[in-house]
């Protein structure tokens, strides 16, 4: 049998550099064909223009996230501190880098990726946020996301956003797989006009990545926890003022 294609899939990297090395050193001696980041790459309190000059010279596919489309936007910027900050320190050539980035790409082996949910880029495609902690949404519910001809067409399906490290099969058998988030391992959210306000925590400060090892006849999900300087986040986030996340960096908890 010929050896089976694999992608790594990183996301959510949130200008967490020491954990992006991490995770790159990490996959360097696992024969990987091919590096897909699926976005919200900059935005927040830590290493923004750092964590885009690696990326820059990275050999991978990005996709757009919905906080690297705020960064991009003065307006939309300016309504959350993690994108103002992010925007504030890019220059022009690295923003011109992010507007490059497509909102979904297809991946051999039948695969289909994009930032969070087919409809909208800041929708959970996977978890219910009605409560303190992401649950699984029903499967009716997340089939009825995944109709339209790209995903129909899709024998898998990798997504971020929501920073809970997930695979799950379809009714139908598609595999989807949320490949969990490389630099932030909590957060809360206020309520807005799509959720209440909820936690995502997956309970351990590690970074998160996912490996899809393709053939014609089988897909394997591994799924990674890396051990990496989350320390060192930690203090970076507190001396930018960012108590929130420096607690969240360092434990892998909820900020409430
Ligand atoms: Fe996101």
């Amino acid at each position: 049998m010929s050896r089976p294609l694999r992608i790594a899939l990183i996301t959510d990297i949130h200008g967490n550099l020491p954990a992006l090395e991490s995770v790159l050193t990490h996959l360097a001696s696992q024969s990987i064909d091919q590096i897909v980041q699926l976005g919200d790459a900059v935005s927040g309190p830590l290493w923004p223009a750092e964590t885009l000059a690696r990326l820059q010279a990275l050999n991978a596919q990005h996709v757009l996230g919905n906080h690297d489309l705020a960064v991009l936007n003065p307006l939309m910027a300016a309504l959350n501190p993690g994108d103002a900050h992010a925007r504030k320190v890019l220059d022009e050539a690295q923003l011109a880098f992010i507007g490059t980035w497509p909102k979904s790409v297809l991946l051999p082996q039948g695969g289909f990726a994009f930032h969070a949910c087919p409809r909208a880029i800041d929708l959970y495609l996977l978890e219910q946020a009605n409560a303190d902690q992401a649950r699984l949404r029903p499967m009716a519910e997340i089939s009825a996301e995944l109709q339209d001809p790209s995903c129909m067409a899709a024998r898998w399906i990798a997504c971020g956003h929501s920073h809970v490290q997930r695979t799950v099969q379809l009714p139908d058998g598609r595999l989807v797989i949320n490949a969990g988030s490389v630099g932030l391992q909590a957060y809360t959210e206020p309520a807005t006009d799509l959720y209440p306000a909820h936690t995502h925590a997956m309970g351990s400060p590690h970074a998160r990545y996912s490996v899809i090892e393709a053939t014609d006849s089988s897909l394997t999900v591994t799924q990674h926890a890396v051990a990496y300087d989350w320390q060192a986040a930690s203090h970076r986030a507190a001396a930018m003022g960012r108590a929130d996340w420096a607690r969240a960096l360092l434990t892998g908890h909820g900020f409430a």
